[in-house]
């Protein structure tokens, strides 16, 4: 049997939605090179593409913005669910999870096409809503007339948040909408091509996400600069940590093997952000951190292409952005969801329950032994 651990180089479906070439570092959103589309459009844009295959008119944006915006407000029960894991100081990605599956409590839900946007709708309330009760806080009632993104940035603070600051947020969550078969889309579609419903297969990509080797690295990778501090100090730091056999956090890919090219947008994204902000250091510190670890890299690797990751400039902007590094897994999420649900919509459409199989390797031929018998 030919077994493919990790499914790795599998191809399980086909998809509309988003094209990953590794050998040349091309991502296509729904067409469109994720360069060109990520630091334009808004969210709501980006997230209406995915589920209709093609950019909203005005009315139907206008329109899409305002169903969003209806549905910022989460059920009670969901709130004190929250409230008791902030007591418990429950890490945010398993409060995520959690509130994900209350959602079926919301008024109307159970319907494909509500799901859906109660789904996206409420994520980002979840996440400010929690982090508010975990600071000692309470949650902000949502406010309408503030796009997706601007919302969840005022639900966190209180405040209205300024027009560069929504927008370099907005080119993150558009980055990190869809990724081809990653593991947590592929759980969302695994959940749904059994006929589950879309609450379900969100909740169970949000536990794919959660894990360390999905969503978790882009923390690490400003731990990183921190401890570099100076650009002086880049290379003995990191010639010290390969030394040790410790890998480079926000380098290396398993499928780009080029620079992965959600690096490009939010590095610069970052440099505008960090300029507008008046304070370049880190942003420069970091530049000077990558240019060493790929001169590194390439010496310690010769064989083995190893480029910088979507995780590098991740940190580095939503830190810029004055977001909490434990909130950095949460927001792939906020921006993933719309991702997850467009292939669960696409898997509705067309897709076959997904079930393969697996060889088995375990014993035969064995004899029950009744237990009295048994050593
Ligand atoms: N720093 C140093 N060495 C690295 C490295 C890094 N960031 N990434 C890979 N390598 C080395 C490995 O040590 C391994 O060397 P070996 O063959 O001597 O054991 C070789 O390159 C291949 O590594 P492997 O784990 O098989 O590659 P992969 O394609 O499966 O790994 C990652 C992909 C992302 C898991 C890996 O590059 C990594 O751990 N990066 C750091 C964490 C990170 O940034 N994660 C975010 C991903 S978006």
């Amino acid at each position: 049997m030919d077994t493919k651990q990790g499914l790795e180089g599998v191809v399980a479906a086909t998809t509309r939605l988003s094209s990953v070439d590794g050998e040349a570092g091309v991502l296509l959103i729904a067409g469109f090179p994720v360069e060109d589309l990520a630091p334009l459009a808004t969210f709501e844009e980006t997230t209406w593409l995915l589920w209709n295959g093609a950019l909203p008119g005005a009315a139907d944006l206008a329109a899409f913005r305002s169903r969003l915006a209806a549905r910022r407000a989460l059920p009670a029960a969901t709130l004190d669910l929250l409230r008791a894991a902030a007591q418990r100081r429950v890490p945010v990605m398993d409060a995520l999870r959690m509130a994900s599956g209350t959602l079926s409590l919301t008024d109307s839900a159970g319907d494909t096409g509500q799901d859906a946007v109660i789904l996206v709708a409420a994520f980002p309330a979840i996440v400010a809503a929690y982090w508010r009760m975990l600071e000692g806080k309470e949650p902000l009632a949502p406010r309408e007339d503030l796009g997706h993104t601007a919302s969840f940035l005022y639900l966190l603070t209180g405040e209205e948040p300024a027009a560069e600051r929504v927008r370099g947020l907005e080119t993150y969550l558009n980055t990190v909408i869809d990724h081809g078969f990653n593991a947590s889309t592929f759980t969302a579609r695994v959940i749904i091509s059994t006929r589950s419903d879309l609450v379900s297969a969100v909740t169970g990509a949000v536990g794919a996400l959660k894990g360390p080797l999905h969503g978790g690295a882009p923390g690490p990778a400003l731990d990183m600069v921190f401890e570099i501090g100076t650009a002086d100090r880049a290379e003995p730091v990191l010639r010290e940590k390969l030394a040790r056999g410790e890998r480079l956090m926000g380098f290396g890919h398993r499928i780009y093997r080029v620079r992965d090219p959600r690096a490009d947008v939010l590095a610069e994204a970052a440099a505008r952000f960090y300029k507008n902000a008046g304070d370049s250091a880190l942003y420069d510190l970091a530049r000077s951190v990558e240019a060493t670890a790929l001169r590194l890299l390439r010496e310690h690797k010769p064989d083995r292409p190893l480029d910088t990751n979507v995780e590098f400039y991740t940190a580095l902007l939503l830190h810029g952005l004055g977001l909490p590094t434990d909130l950095f897994t949460p927001l792939f999420a906020v921006g993933r969801v719309s991702g997850w649900i467009a292939h669960c919509l696409e898997q509705l459409a067309n897709g076959r329950l997904i079930r393969p199989q697996s060889e088995y390797v375990g014993e035969r031929d064995r004899r029950w032994v009744p237990v009295e018998e048994r050593r």
